[in-house]
């Protein structure tokens, strides 16, 4: 390491990291198959990490890629490996190393134009792309966030300072009526946070109950809302989900828009897992009606395979978002620009990384058919996994499959069963699967998020739960 420059590489030292950095990408990528899927933690290793851990004098390149390819990676979840099923985690796509190494050498600021010109308008073409996915017209605006949980709270923040003109200058000390948010049984817990957060409170949260399918009751919903009215609440905010988490059912948002106009309600759509299946010819009716939502999270990094973090919010008008987020402050001199926009201004944070640009780098370099049919695919093998569940003995579904999650159980199997039959495929290698609960039902839940699973894979995960499942049914005969 040079000297004179105490932080910077040297010319050898940058091709040493280059040529590791590149060693280790193709070796990582060649061994996700036969890596385990949850690491067997070297506890004694990572504990070594809290002891001493930063030398006065640095350890150098090769120094520093010993110890992540001993420790740091040996002792991480492989979320990419194929038959990891678990959660709605996508691993991100092969160009991503590459487009976060560009982003952080150009470590552009992303929060007034002049500090980021060119990544203002990268942000910029990412999210009116988005937006004109769903019918979003010129007045939308939108910004990347953090994830699906921070665009659904500064979705309910822009809905609040909408409704509440003086929110800004005198915050919840009023005398006007509590607000209410609506949501279904089935929505992420995200909504729940976003409305203790902001102070709105959990009591002034409805869930609504869903039908037979999962999906929010418009009739229950409209009941709820006249029942706050009469009680002299304020209903303010309707969360639907298009693409809950466990089941992936897909709330009906025309009806619910329906309901919205009719109180003057704001709709937010907490598309973190699916609204990006609007990418998809099969799914793409259900979103016909989106375009009457006021405001959209997303995750392009579920769908779009973008490595965390990016989300993104969509709003249909963006004054909205300025109206909240905008501040000026006089050390920021910023002069108006008609083609960069000042993103300091569409959200809370101020210092912002430059998120849209491996989400962009992504779209060009493999063009979006390569998503679409990435989505396809993952739509495909959540059909056959369901299929094969279906047509197993021992094994019933326990919701439909509109999307990519898919739910069952093993029949006559406890909570506990479950739990071990889980546990016995992560231990034998075989797949990470997650627990749901469906209905009042324990089951489990495997999610299709990975462009690498393959029918195979599905059908080594079929194959062995229905061998575990045929013997707790023995044992339970035996029993
Ligand atoms: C419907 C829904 N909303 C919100 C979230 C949270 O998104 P994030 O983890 O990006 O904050 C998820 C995550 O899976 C989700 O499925």
């Amino acid at each position: 390491m040079r000297t004179d420059l105490v932080l910077g590489l040297d010319e050898d030292d940058r091709a040493t990291a280059g040529r590791l950095l590149t060693e280790f990408l193709d070796s990582y990528e060649r061994s996700l198959s036969d890596r385990p899927l949850v690491p067997d933690v070297d506890r004694a290793a990572l504990a070594s990490l809290l002891e001493n851990p930063f030398p006065d004098k640095g350890i150098g390149v090769e120094g520093l890629f010993r110890e992540i390819n001993g420790t740091i990676v040996p002792n991480s979840t492989a979320v990419a490996h194929p038959r990891f099923l678990a959660y709605v985690l996508g691993p991100p796509n092969g160009i991503a190393p590459h487009a976060e190494a560009i982003a952080a050498a150009l470590n552009q600021n992303c929060n007034f134009w002049q500090l980021s010109p060119a990544a203002s308008v990268v942000e910029r073409a990412v999210v009116t792309w988005l937006s004109g996915l769903f019918g979003y017209g010129e007045e939308a605006g939108g910004i990347l966030t953090g994830g699906g949980s921070i665009a659904t709270l500064n979705a309910l923040t822009t809905a609040l300072h909408a409704r509440r003109p003086d929110f800004r200058r005198r915050g919840l000390q009023t005398s006007d009526p509590q607000l209410v948010v609506y949501t279904s049984t089935e929505a992420h817990r995200c909504v729940d946070k976003a409305a203790a957060i902001l102070g709105i409170g959990l009591d002034n949260v409805r869930h609504i109950p869903t039908d037979d399918q999962y999906r929010m009751r418009v009739d229950a919903l409209e009941e709820a809302i006249l029942a706050d009215r009469a009680a002299g609440l304020e209903p303010f905010c309707v969360v639907a989900t298009p693409g809950t988490v466990t089941t992936g059912s897909i709330d009906p948002i025309d009806p619910i828009a329906d309901v919205c106009t009719r109180y003057g309600l704001w709709l937010h759509l907490d598309g973190a897992y699916g609204a990006l299946f609007v990418l998809s010819d099969r799914v793409r009716d259900a979103f016909e009606s989106a375009a009457r939502a006021d405001s959209i999270a997303l995750d392009p990094h579920k769908l779009l395979f973008a490595p965390l973090e990016a989300g993104c919010l969509l709003v249909r008008d963006r004054a909205d978002l300025t109206r909240a987020y905008a501040f000026h402050s006089s050390y920021l001199t910023v002069e108006e620009d008609d083609l960069m926009v000042d993103y300091m201004d569409h959200g809370p944070q101020l210092s912002r990384s430059f998120r849209a640009f491996k989400v962009w780098s992504a779209l060009r370099a493999f063009g979006v058919d390569a998503f679409r049919s990435a989505i396809d695919h993952t739509l495909d093998l959540a059909r056959h996994l369901a299929d094969r569940v279906a047509a197993e003995p021992d094994l019933e579904l326990l919701a439909p499959t509109p999307l990519t999650a898919v739910c069952f159980r093993i029949r006559n199997a406890t909570e506990a069963d479950h739990g071990a039959a889980l546990a016995t495929l992560v231990a034998e290698g075989t797949a990470l699967l997650g627990p749901a609960r469906v209905g009042g039902r324990h089951g489990i839940r495997a999610c299709v998020t990975n462009y690498r699973t393959t029918r195979a894979d599905i059908d080594l995960v079929v194959d062995r739960l229905a061998a575990i499942a045929g013997d707790f049914r023995l044992r339970s005969t035996v029993d």
